[in-house]
């Protein structure tokens, strides 16, 4: 972390983070995993169960999703053939008269919502202390499936996230017509933002609304109105302090055939990726003021900074653990 007090860097947040998509991970399969600084597996047993551990094992310290493999509903160690199950407890120890005591790997907390494998990460291993809504929209047959797009972006969840309530770079960044009005509400983990902005789409200038809903600063389902609906779950997971996974997940509603919702969707994707591409020459370059100076036109970020601080484990020697 930068000692410097002018900057701010804050400790990987607390939260749902997304690690993969449900339906990529099939029974039998092994995944290693980077995030939040630290090394981990994925894998699910050949029962279905999805389970995510630390990645290294307590024996000599292989790396179980490089070369580790399912056996029903554990996954064995590529070294010495430990296996673990899917709680992470050691099961079995195939050489040994009696079995290692204090063998277990620390297993992380798993949900999946609306097809997205989140685990939850607290800095001071704290059980979730919420989970997760449902959407709706998918699985719907009015809604498409999900088009998906991924980026590795250097920069931190809460710069990400303040973007939706920094109304005026939607007009100098993005070119948008007017300045939108956003309002932004909090209620608990949860932030609502409200927009209403000057989009222009290939068929001319419209004027859309835009519903955020965030949980937390990992999961955000974005739904926009105004040609068509369509809805975001934009997902962010950091890698670790300084760099972020970017899964961003639309779905449509259909309107008149296949094709015509296809060619719908495939402008609106592209004008959000547009968006974003024109974002991360910004956040990848910037600075985090822990106080930065406002204006009255700026939008509620005042607020958003306040409904931030929740997702903080903050070192004991920072004085913001003390706030
Ligand atoms: S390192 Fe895993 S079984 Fe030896
Ligand atoms: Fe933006």
């Amino acid at each position: 972390m930068s000692n410097d007090p002018r900057y701010y860097t804050p400790p990987i947040p607390n939260g749902w983070f997304q690690v993969a998509y449900d339906d990529e991970v099939k029974p039998g399969d092994v995944i290693p995993l980077k995030y939040f600084g630290k090394d981990l597996v994925l894998f699910r047993t050949e029962g279905g169960e999805l389970t995510v551990l630390d990645a290294f094992c307590p024996h000599l310290g292989a790396h179980l999703g490089h070369g580790g493999c399912v056996k029903g509903e554990s996954i064995q160690c590529p070294f010495h053939a430990w296996r673990f199950g899917a709680d992470g407890k050691c099961v079995e120890v195939p050489y040994a008269q009696r079995q290692p005591k204090k063998a277990d790997i620390p297993r992380w907390h798993v949900q999946v919502t609306a097809g997205l494998v989140m685990v939850w990460h607290h800095a001071e291993g704290k059980a979730p202390e919420w989970t997760l809504p449902e959407v709706p929209e998918f699985g719907s047959p009015e809604w498409t499936d999900y088009t998906k797009r991924r980026w590795q972006i250097r920069t931190r969840n809460q710069e990400m996230a303040e973007n939706q309530v920094d109304s005026a770079h939607f007009h100098y960044v993005h070119g948008a017509t007017n300045m939108p009005q956003s309002e932004a509400s909090v209620d608990g983990h949860i932030m609502r933002v409200r927009s209403t902005t000057g989009m222009t789409t290939p068929m001319g200038p419209v004027q859309g609304v835009v519903a955020s809903e965030s949980h937390g600063f990992g999961f955000s389902m974005i739904r926009f109105g105004g040609i068509v609906d369509t809805l975001l779950i934009s997902s962010v997971t950091p890698i670790d302090e300084d760099n972020v996974d970017v899964r961003f997940s639309f779905m449509v509603k259909k309107i008149g055939g296949s094709g015509v919702t296809a060619g719908v969707g495939k402008a609106f994707v592209a004008e959000i990726e547009r968006q974003l591409e024109q974002d991360i020459p910004i956040w990848e370059n910037k600075i985090q003021h822990a106080r930065p100076l406002l204006c009255d036109g700026d939008g509620p970020i005042g607020l958003f900074r306040r409904w931030c601080t929740q997702f903080y484990s903050w070192p004991q020697d920072t004085p913001q653990a003390a706030e």
